[in-house]
Formats: C-alpha cells, sequence, structure tokens
C-alpha cells in the first residue's frame, strides 16, 4: 500500500480506535500495568496523529527516515528503559549516550523527534513524552514503509540523566555471534525469538562500511574474508568499502528492497546476503536461530506477527514510574537544566 494510502487508513481507522481504545483501556491496564493505549486520547487527543504526521513529512525528505527512527526506539529502549535517555544532547559536566560509540555518527533522526516535539508542545504543553514520541514513530516508520500496524501503549515518563556508558554496556555489537546477541537480550529481558525478530529491521535502512569492513577482509583476524559471504556480494561490498577506505561510506541492510519493510532480510540471510556479521550468524548457526530465518522467509505474516509481539516487549522494557522521571519540555535537555536556561 502507498504511504499516502496508509496515512488515509489511519485518519479511517482513528474514529474506531478512538472508542476501541476507551473500551480496551482496563484489558491494556491488566495487561501491561504502566502503559495504555489510550494514554492520550483526552490527555492530548491528536497526540498520534501529530505524530504520524511528523513521521510522514520525514520520511518525504529523506527516504531513510524511517530506519533512522525504528533504530532510535531500539537504542532508546535497550539503554535504561524507554524513557528517551538517547536523545540527550552532551553539555558542559554531562557525556550521553549520542557520543558514546554505538551512536557516534550513526544514530539519527533527532531533528525529526524536535519537530514533532515541537507540535506537540504547542497542542498540549508538557504533556506528551520524548519516550512516547519515539515508540509512536517507530510504529508508524513501520507502518508506513509497509509493515505491520498496532497499537502502541503510552505513558512513558523521560529520563533524568544517562551515562555513555550505559549505551557502551547495553547496546549489542555487529560483531556479536548469537550467544552474545542472546546474553544481551535475555539481559533487557528479550528472548532469542525476539533477537531474530527484531533483528528484521535491518530490512530497512543503512550501515557505515566501518560496522562490517572486517568481514570483508579479516573475519575474526583470519586474514580472509567471512566465508559465509556470497561471492558477488563481498565483491560489491569491497568496492564500496575498500580496505583503507573511509569507514563513513554506507551501504544498504537489505540491498534488494531497501526501504520496504518486507521479510526480504531473512531471504538475503539465505543467499548469504546479510550484511553484518550479527545478521549473517542468524543463518549460519544451527538453532533456534537458523529455524526463525528459514520460518520468516518464507512465511511473511509470521515474521510479523512475531515482530509485532517482540516490538511491544521492546517498548515496555524499564518504564519509568511518576518520581523517576519527567515530561520533558525539550526532548534533549532535562527540564531542570531548561530552566536554567542551561546549554
Ligand atoms: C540484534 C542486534 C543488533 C545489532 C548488532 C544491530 C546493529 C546495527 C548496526 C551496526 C547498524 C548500522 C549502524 C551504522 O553503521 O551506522 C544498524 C542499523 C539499524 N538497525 Fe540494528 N542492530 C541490532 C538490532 C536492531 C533492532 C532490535 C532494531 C529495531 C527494533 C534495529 C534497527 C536498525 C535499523 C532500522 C537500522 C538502520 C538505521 C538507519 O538507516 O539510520 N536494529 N544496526
Amino acid at each position: 500500500m502507498h504511504s499516502g494510502d496508509r496515512m488515509r487508513c489511519l485518519t479511517r481507522c482513528s474514529i474506531f480506535k478512538a472508542v476501541a481504545a476507551m473500551m480496551l483501556v482496563v484489558v491494556v491496564k491488566i495487561c501491561a500495568a504502566e502503559l495504555d493505549v489510550a494514554y492520550y486520547d483526552f490527555r492530548c487527543p491528536d497526540a498520534l496523529a501529530i505524530v504520524q504526521g511528523g513521521v510522514h513529512a520525514a520520511m518525504q525528505r529523506d527516504a531513510r527516515a524511517p530506519a533512522s527512527l525504528l533504530r532510535l526506539h531500539f537504542h532508546d529502549c535497550f539503554v535504561n528503559g524507554c524513557d528517551g535517555s538517547n536523545l540527550l544532547d552532551d553539555r558542559p559536566g554531562f557525556v550521553g549516550e549520542k557520543t558514546a560509540a554505538p551512536n557516534l555518527n550513526s544514530a539519527r533522526g533527532f531533528e525529526i523527534i524536535d519537530e514533532i516535539k515541537q507540535q506537540l508542545e504547542d497542542a498540549c504543553p508538557k504533556t506528551v513524552s520524548c519516550a512516547d514520541i519515539v515508540a509512536a514513530a517507530a510504529r508508524d516508520a513501520v507502518f508506513l514503509s509497509g509493515g505491520p500496524f498496532w497499537d502502541v501503549e503510552l505513558g512513558r515518563r523521560d529520563a533524568l540523566t544517562t551515562s555513555s556508558q550505559a549505551a557502551v554496556n547495553s547496546i549489542p555489537s555487529p560483531r556479536f555471534n548469537v550467544p552474545q546477541l542472546i546474553k544481551s537480550f535475555n539481559a533487557v529481558g528479550l528472548d532469542k525469538k525476539d533477537v531474530v525478530a527484531l533483528s528484521g529491521s535491518h530490512t530497512i535502512g543503512i550501515a557505515r562500511c566501518a560496522s562490517f569492513q572486517a568481514r570483508l577482509y579479516n573475519q575474526g583476524n583470519s586474514g580472509r574474508p567471512d566465508s559465509s559471504l556470497e561471492k558477488h556480494y563481498l565483491a560489491e561490498l569491497q568496492n564500496r568499502c575498500p580496505q583503507s577506505g573511509d569507514g563513513n561510506q554506507t551501504a544498504f541492510l537489505d540491498p534488494c528492497t531497501p526501504t520496504t519493510f518486507d521479510n526480504q532480510y531473512y531471504k538475503d540471510l539465505q543467499a548469504g546476503r546479510g550484511l553484518l556479521f550479527s545478521d549473517e550468524v542468524l543463518e549460519t548457526t544451527s538453532g533456534t536461530t537458523l529455524k526463525l530465518v528459514e520460518l520468516y522467509a518464507t512465511d511473511q505474516t509470521a515474521f510479523f506477527t512475531d515482530f509485532v509481539s517482540s516490538m511491544l516487549k521492546m517498548a515496555s522494557i524499564h518504564v519509568k514510574a511518576d518520581s523517576e522521571g519527567e515530561i520533558r519540555r525539550n526532548c534533549r535537555i532535562p527540564n531542570s537544566v531548561n530552566a536554567k536556561g542551561g546549554t
């Protein structure tokens, strides 16, 4: 479905959804004590429409925007929970997540969140958290790229602080093997099925040569390329990323359909065309991950169903209780610093 049609469908569905959300509120409160799909229905009725509009506008300007927004949500949730901690700018005396190795020269989409936040502050001051904006934007990014739709749970509070080290400790490396990936997901309450389903996010977006260069020339210090790379794909990547070339050059994570959210990523893995080492190992390691890759490669509906359930799990990691957080006025600065006119 074209993204314009998807926007119209969202509008048509909104009245039904508002009623359904009111009915669902009781059920959801039982399932997820701190989050609620109807959280803004009365507090800021246009909140979700404003987020959707912002994501739609951003993707008209930049085809990569949905991928960057989806990744922002992942990097938010894995580090101290989904609390907008990765949106905080460094300032004198504070080094946050943005300049930590997994994000530096890599995480993007912050301006889109700023634009949406500004519109929300105009519509409903001090009401919609930055963490909720990121969660809703990630949902819209997936849907507007052709992926599944789901009701996003809301009511997160924004972190008061964070640290660079927290990002380094919690965000999995593209050089991780399957046991390391599972360990890193287990640390935030996710399991191996979540690893495989959520890695399917790499059906959209881009990576820098620095994230996979070692595979092309010297996998595991062997002096040779990773033998799991299909030979034409390897040649293509070596051409894009010369051994001593610029690590900030980029390649599509899914070379076949880079802006469409589909199950092509898993077919790529089966063809030896997984870009990151952490992608390809899901297929080359026998066991559960391989079985799931096989399932998702042949059954897009199974992928979408599992992806949505894993996204809901990820989106509810360590949601902050009232006093632990705040509704930031500016997603880049804690309110206490903002009030002092700090940087
Ligand atoms: C399983 C462990 C994961 C690892 C090791 C990993 C690693 C990476 C790396 C290294 C990049 C490229 C960064 C760069 O070179 O600048 C990337 C991009 C991306 N990742 Fe992951 N990732 C993982 C899981 C996830 C999850 C769970 C999601 C979302 C739910 C996600 C969404 C994305 C997206 C959409 C991009 C493209 C971003 C853009 O184009 O701006 N990843 N990932």
